[in-house]
């Protein structure tokens, strides 16, 4: 059982990426099948810079056992008003900072949600909670 944790800083451009680059990494060593590295990229690098454009700040927690990888986010807020209507495709309240690097087309909840198994995702004025699952099953094939 692996566990680690993240902090995630709010705006800031240069070191967005940085938590899911160190999950790609950790997952490369372990040699984790192409195709569920990819589910896993995709999904954390999304949660992740939703944390950076949309929110005040918060941490992410990589956790792993024989069976899963579950992700969780974590943010201060100010949370999402309408959870449905963020996770429509091309929905965006991104400003145009975050349209200049290259953020903002509104698809990064619908890719998160197609990449993991599980999704769990709360969210009030105090903060926004993610939680990511992905099955292992078949690790050891590309067919999953
Ligand atoms: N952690 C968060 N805190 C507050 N609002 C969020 C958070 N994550 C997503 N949202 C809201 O949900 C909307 C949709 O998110 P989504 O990731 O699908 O698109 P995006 O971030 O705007 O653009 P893209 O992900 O394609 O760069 C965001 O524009 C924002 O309003
Ligand atoms: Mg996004």
């Amino acid at each position: 059982m692996v566990k680690k944790e993240y902090q995630i800083i709010a705006k800031n451009y240069d070191l967005a990426g940085r938590t899911s680059s160190d999950i790609k990494r950790r997952l490369k060593a372990e040699e984790t099948p192409l195709t569920l590295m990819k589910r896993v990229c995709a999904a954390s690098y999304e949660a992740e810079i939703n944390v950076v454009i949309h929110s005040v700040g918060g941490y992410a927690t990589y956790e792993e056992d024989d069976e899963k990888i579950i992700l969780e986010f974590h943010d201060d807020g100010p949370g999402i008003a309408d959870i449905h209507l963020a996770m429509t495709e091309g929905y965006s309240t991104a400003t145009e900072v975050d349209h200049m690097n290259g953020f903002g087309a509104g698809m990064g909840l619908s890719n998160i949600k197609r990449s993991a198994d599980l999704m769990d995702i709360t969210s009030d004025q105090f903060g926004t909670h993610l939680k990511l699952t992905f099955f292992k099953r078949g690790r050891n094939h590309e067919h999953q």
